[in-house]
């Protein structure tokens, strides 16, 4: 993965790359930090951001892209949705127009158990652009391991759409874990569905999925 990432960084191919947060590109961050590849020409496009997080919340994407990545490593710009953005329309447009000027070259992706991918929760629509969406009880509770209390876990977020990740020219899905199993193979071997935002990914081009034992253990 961390090598995959080297040798495309290093082609000189890549302009823009698109990020994720949580706990499963931790290791990927660390590693960058060490290697230290030559980003300075590099655009970054994050995934999503919680509704009415402040940048500099602990808790915000922003706060994370900073503490595992952008302090260390030097890139061209940064762009993640605004949280605290007042008019929520205008801000997916704002979002839509970074993802059209920056067109994204390498787009790294988690999963939820529920199979989201960005804050695109079972529903979504594969064609769909930046929205404000809801936060199903299922990702609340996973992503209350951040919090103090589940109550205090945003229940809205930015996400770029399964639409604009579609676009990317290269995906790179990373999972980990048995509680990611499930989603994993409903991605990999199930029918093409909203219910599954994941699955959606199928009718890309270009996607590598990196998996330990546990989230490939339920693959035939
Ligand atoms: C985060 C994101 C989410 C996570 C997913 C898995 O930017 O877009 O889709 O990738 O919720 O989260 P972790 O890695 O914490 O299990």
């Amino acid at each position: 993965m961390s090598e995959l990432f080297a040798s495309d960084i290093n082609s000189g191919n890549i302009k823009t790359v698109g990020l994720a947060t949580g706990s499963t590109p931790l290791d990927f961050y660390k590693y960058v930090r060490e290697a230290q590849p030559d980003c300075k020409a590099i655009t970054t496009v994050n995934l999503d951001e919680y509704v009415g997080l402040a940048a500099d919340h602990d808790q915000s994407y922003s706060y994370f892209m900073h503490e595992h990545l952008f302090n260390d490593v030097a890139f061209a710009k940064h762009f993640l949705p605004d949280g605290l953005a007042k008019d929520s329309a205008a801000e997916c447009a704002r979002y839509d127009e970074v993802l059209a000027e920056n067109p994204i070259d390498w787009q790294l992706l988690g999963i939820g158990g529920n199979g989201h991918i960005g804050f695109n929760e079972p529903g979504a629509s594969f064609e769909g652009t930046t929205q404000r969406v809801q936060l199903t009880e299922e990702t609340l509770a996973a992503n209350a391991r951040f919090f103090d209390s589940i109550e205090e876990v945003p229940t809205e977020a930015y996400s770029m759409g399964i639409g604009s990740i579609l676009n990317s020219k290269k995906i790179v899905l990373l999972a980990f874990g048995e509680e990611k199993a499930a989603a994993i193979k409903a991605m990999i071997e199930g029918p093409m569905t909203n219910e599954v935002p994941a699955t959606a990914l199928q009718n890309h081009p270009n996607v590598t999925v990196f998996l330990d034992e546990a989230a490939a253990s339920l693959l035939t």
